[in-house]
């Protein structure tokens, strides 16, 4: 039997348990992949901790995990241009990456070149940041606030915004700073001073992605002048605010992980900064991210990765 990190209750890191799981069986247009790399978000943490239990409500003894790279074990009914031994990254909205198989409906095929880390890091991020860029219908030329351009779907969001030849500011922390202004945006510091600090590099903006949901809607809000062009994608507030909460959506981006992956293989995409642990520490990563604050992308390796 493989084995998986299974949330047990929802609670503290602790609550994640390693532990034999039944193989999980591939459905009509699904494949089944042996992970190699799973990555960890923000999300997992609120999920695990019981937070968004009325919008994922989980079965007994879930295993979480949005993304996984890994190579295909199994392929369902009318699944087409991929087979058994290829290597993809999946985005998984039913869960399941923080295990040693994974079945999946999102996928793309990873070129050799791309690591394992960095295809695991991707999915779920490069989604969020192709969906939100194009419900802002951001064009060429204009003006993009990015909030929490430091993280992994902030940093993914401003190269994608830069190739498209907008002008980004980017809201980040001054450790955040050279990483941003290197890719190619303006860095400003988040915070208290977010509307001076904008305002001292740009007189308006013309849209505003919140990728950190961690304050500053109303300055975004401010300098945007139209709220249709603001859009967080982790702030509670959106509603009362009166801006767009964008969640996953069959439609929304299903062409973002292939768009990655093609700009990772090039050379021409940098992701967050990584760190690795065996997936069976996945409650230790978890603990790193909401004890310690770390700040690198947290991944999780199976015994499969050299
Ligand atoms: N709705 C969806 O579909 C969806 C999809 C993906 C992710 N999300 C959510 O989106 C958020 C970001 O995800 P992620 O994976 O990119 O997280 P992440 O890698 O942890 O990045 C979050 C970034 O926000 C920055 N930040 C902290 N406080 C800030 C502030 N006051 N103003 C601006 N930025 C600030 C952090 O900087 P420091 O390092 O300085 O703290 C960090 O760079 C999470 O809440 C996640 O749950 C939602």
């Amino acid at each position: 039997m493989p084995s998986a990190c299974v949330l047990t209750k929802y609670g503290p890191p602790s609550v994640l348990e390693w532990a034999e799981v039944a193989m999980p069986e591939p459905s009509k247009g699904e494949i089944r992949v042996k992970a190699m790399v799973s990555g960890v978000g923000p999300t997992d943490l609120k999920i695990r901790r019981g937070s968004l239990a009325a919008v994922y409500p989980l079965p007994d003894r879930a295993v979480l995990g949005f993304e996984t790279a890994g190579v295909v074990d199994a392929v369902g009914d009318g699944v087409t241009g991929v087979a058994v031994g290829d290597e993809v990254a999946a985005q998984l909205m039913t869960l399941g990456g923080y295990g040693e198989f994974v079945v999946a409906k999102i996928w793309a095929l990873k070129p050799k070149s791309v690591s394992w880390e960095d295809a695991g890091a991707l999915p779920a991020s490069v989604e969020a940041a192709v969906r939100v860029l194009r419900a802002l219908k951001v064009s060429s030329g204009e003006t993009l606030l990015l909030l929490g351009a430091g993280g992994s779907v902030g940093m993914i969001a401003a190269q994608l915004a830069l190739r498209q030849g907008l002008h980004v500011i980017a809201a980040v922390g001054e450790h955040d700073e050279e990483l941003v202004r290197e890719l190619g945006a303006t860095p400003v510091r988040y915070g208290s001073e977010l509307l001076a600090n904008v305002r001292k590099v740009a007189d308006h903006v013309d849209a505003t992605f919140d990728a950190a949901g961690k304050g500053g809607l109303e300055e975004a809000i401010t300098l945007t002048d139209d709220r249709a062009r603001v859009i967080t994608l982790a702030d509670e507030r959106a509603r009362d605010l009166g801006v767009a909460f964008s969640s996953w959506t069959p439609d929304g981006a299903p062409d973002a992980i292939a768009i990655g992956m093609e700009l990772l293989a090039n050379g021409e995409l940098q992701l967050r900064s990584q760190r690795s642990l065996p997936m069976l520490e996945a409650a230790e990563a978890h603990r790193l991210l909401e004890e310690e604050g770390v700040r690198e992308k947290l991944l999780l390796t199976t015994a499969a990765v050299g």
